[in-house]
């Protein structure tokens, strides 16, 4: 009965902001209510397919060295969703679709500087940009900047190692400046990078699955490549203050982190609730940086001289660099302290996980799963991921934050056809388990300033090709491809406009 009310939800125009309204529950004014994507996953118009002075980015490199297994089909992100050429259509349609307040999309630094460096941008690149945020605009919703997404340009990847050099830090900040400059008259609120952990994790670490997927990467490459991305966000947040001071830029400035929560796989146990603990020390690592400037004690003491460390101008300069911090929420497991053999068996020296030092597991000891697998079979243990993440990072100082991103692929959505797909109520209680959330964040009374669904549109995403699809409004990948809302924009829109019961 929910799934016939939702699909008879009349279509209804443009919100003005703050008529949000959950479950009966009016939201702020100026409570953000957006979708996401990102360059390389939708846009096209780039490597064999480039345009307007596009240079070559490391995701460009990583999907031509075909038949390594690289992406899923060998697929690359050539004409991807051609947003390039359709965001005139598209963005009307987010907006249709979702009745969102503000669009999230992200900025490819080889459209604005092609080789990464030098201090004009590229005309026909930052027009772009102008144009899909003046669209953005005229349809009623905000723009949300992030200045990077993952696409580094392989000019600097070649020229020093990309993230893994102190080099990459200067280069940062000066793309981001060459965009203030550029945008800063059009852009509401701006993100200074999305999700240091798994860019660094899956392509400079051990096992790589992202661009660059550098062949050597351990640990400590993760840990010098998480610390450069803080320091260049310290360092872009300086460029904005100092602009925003000239009234150059305006709105907020934050940056995107993700990281997997963890419920006690025995809440009875001390020693489980202590290994929950330290497991959100090492997955929530940004926290303790942004807030204080310095990585928190848990991490310190378990890692010594293997984690690098902040100079006391770069704690100052970190320490507080944002004005909100975005947390997507994808996945959470049940957590465990690690039996006597394992704990010493426990080096350190293995995997991203292993120096937590605790059990991080999908099912509980009585194989019991913690959540509905999905497509990248994430748990999604609905009452916790949200919530917990966020308790965390209130209760570890962070002063306003936003779920960044929130989705799901559906399993096997790839292999039906449309009419089935848009159907998709899977993603329906998906999203019903996020608004649950959302309303026991809002009741602990922490400072929630929006939620932004992942993705508009479905998209590349990433290793896992075309056929992870995430969006709330359906497509193909190619030129000329219909688009269709799914059920689930439906859902999501018709329960903020407070027309329907979560
Ligand atoms: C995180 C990333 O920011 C985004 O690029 C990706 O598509 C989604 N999560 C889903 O995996």
């Amino acid at each position: 009965t929910v799934i016939a009310a939702v699909l008879l939800v009349p279509e209804f125009g443009g919100l003005a902001r703050g008529a949000y309204v959950l479950d009966g529950r009016t939201l702020p004014d100026d409570f953000i209510f957006s979708c996401g994507t990102s360059a390389y996953q939708i846009e096209g118009a780039t490597g064999s397919k480039a345009v307007g002075g596009k240079g070559v980015s490391i995701w460009d490199t990583y999907a031509h060295e075909k038949g390594k297994g690289h992406i899923a089909h060998d697929q690359d992100g050539d004409i991807a969703m051609d947003f390039y050429h359709t965001y005139p259509r598209d963005l009307p349609l987010f907006k249709k679709a979702l009745g969102i307040n503000q669009y999230d999309f992200t900025i490819a630094w080889t459209r604005i500087l092609p080789n990464g460096t030098g201090t004009r941008a590229n005309q026909a690149g930052l027009d772009f940009y102008r144009n899909v945020i003046q669209t953005t605009h005229e349809n009623g919703m905000t723009a949300a900047c992030t200045i990077y997404h993952w696409d580094l340009p392989q000019a600097l990847q070649d020229k020093y190692g990309g993230w893994l050099s102190k080099q990459i830090v200067a280069d940062f900040r000066n793309y981001a400046e060459v965009i203030m400059d550029g945008l800063g008259d059009l852009c509401d609120d701006w993100l200074s990078m999305n999700e240091p952990r798994t860019f660094c994790d899956e392509g400079y670490g051990p096992d790589p699955d992202n661009a660059p997927a550098i062949a050597n990467g351990t640990f400590d490459t993760v840990l010098k490549c998480r610390h450069n991305a803080l320091l260049a966000h310290a360092e872009a947040h300086e460029a904005f203050l100092e602009r925003k001071a000239q009234g150059k830029v305006r709105g907020r400035f934050g940056i995107k982190i993700d990281g997997g929560p963890g419920v006690p796989m025995d809440a009875t146990s001390a020693a489980d609730r202590a290994a929950v603990e330290r497991h959100h020390a090492f997955q929530f690592w940004e926290v303790s940086p942004l807030v204080h400037g310095t990585y928190n004690p848990t991490m310190r003491a378990a890692l010594g001289a293997r984690l690098p460390s902040f100079s006391a101008a770069e704690t100052r300069k970190l320490a507080g660099s944002y004005d909100f911090v975005a947390f997507d929420a994808y996945t959470s497991g049940w957590v465990a302290a690690l039996n006597a053999s394992a704990r010493r068996a426990c080096t350190g020296e293995e995997s991203e996980f292993w120096p937590e030092c605790v059990e991080n597991a999908d099912t509980d000891h009585a194989g019991f799963l913690i959540g509905k697998p999905t497509q990248s079979s994430w748990n999604f243990r609905a009452n916790d991921t949200i919530y917990t993440g966020l308790k965390y990072m209130y209760d570890n100082g962070v002063k306003a934050f936003t779920v960044g991103e929130n989705g799901m692929a559906v399993i096997k959505e790839a292999s039906l056809r449309r009419e089935e797909r848009v159907v998709d109520a899977d993603r329906v209680d998906w999203y019903r388990s996020t608004f649950k959330n959302i309303k026991w964040v809002l009741d602990a009374g922490m400072p929630l300033i929006g939620v932004s669904f992942w993705s508009c549109i479905d998209n590349l995403e990433w290793a896992d090709g075309y056929d992870s699809k995430f969006g709330l409004i359906d497509t193909e990948p190619g030129y000329n491809q219909t688009r269709s809302a799914k059920m689930s924009a439906n859902y999501v829109k018709a329960v903020m406009a407070g027309q329907l019961d979560s």
